[in-house]
């Protein structure tokens, strides 16, 4: 069975309090739910982590590795940041799929930089907790065919 890591990261821990009128009233907890159902329905085991911690998410992405086929991941702050975040997911060359709740690009103009992109499939952005849904389908579409 393929499994997929999920990877969220700063601040997002705080999903459902945090600026409800930009990132909605979802909690992670809630999203990691219907992510779990999601995957039970496409027939993937999924494991999730969320770290403030941006050494900690490359330990994750690195260890990844051994047990995933694939990394689902909303690096929340860190996508317009990390150089390492980027480089880990190029180390490891497991198909990544960058999501995120808001559109990045209808924000502020340091959001619409993301040093993932360029090293994931592709980009899921703005349509709440429903982008990682999407992105998990993409993932399993993706890694079924290749
Ligand atoms: C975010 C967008 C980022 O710009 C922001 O720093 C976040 C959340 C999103 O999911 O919309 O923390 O990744």
């Amino acid at each position: 069975m393929l499994s997929i890591l999920v990877l969220h990261g700063p601040n997002l821990n705080l999903l459902g309090k945090r600026e409800p009128g930009v990132y909605g009233t979802a909690t992670l907890d809630e999203i990691d739910c219907s992510l779990k159902q999601e995957a039970a329905r496409l027939q993937v085991a999924v494991a999730t982590l969320q770290s403030n911690h941006e050494g900690a998410l490359v330990d994750a992405i690195h260890a990844a590795l051994e047990t995933h086929q694939g990394i689902l991941i909303n690096a929340g702050a860190y996508t317009h940041t990390s150089v390492a975040i980027r480089d880990a997911i190029t180390a490891v060359n497991l198909p990544t799929i960058e999501v995120h709740l808001s559109n990045i690009y209808r924000r502020e103009a340091f959001r619409h930089h993301s040093y993932i992109a360029p090293v994931a499939v592709g980009q899921i952005s703005g349509f709440g907790p429903d982008s990682y849904r999407l992105g998990l389908l993409a993932l399993v579409n993706y890694l079924n065919q290749s």
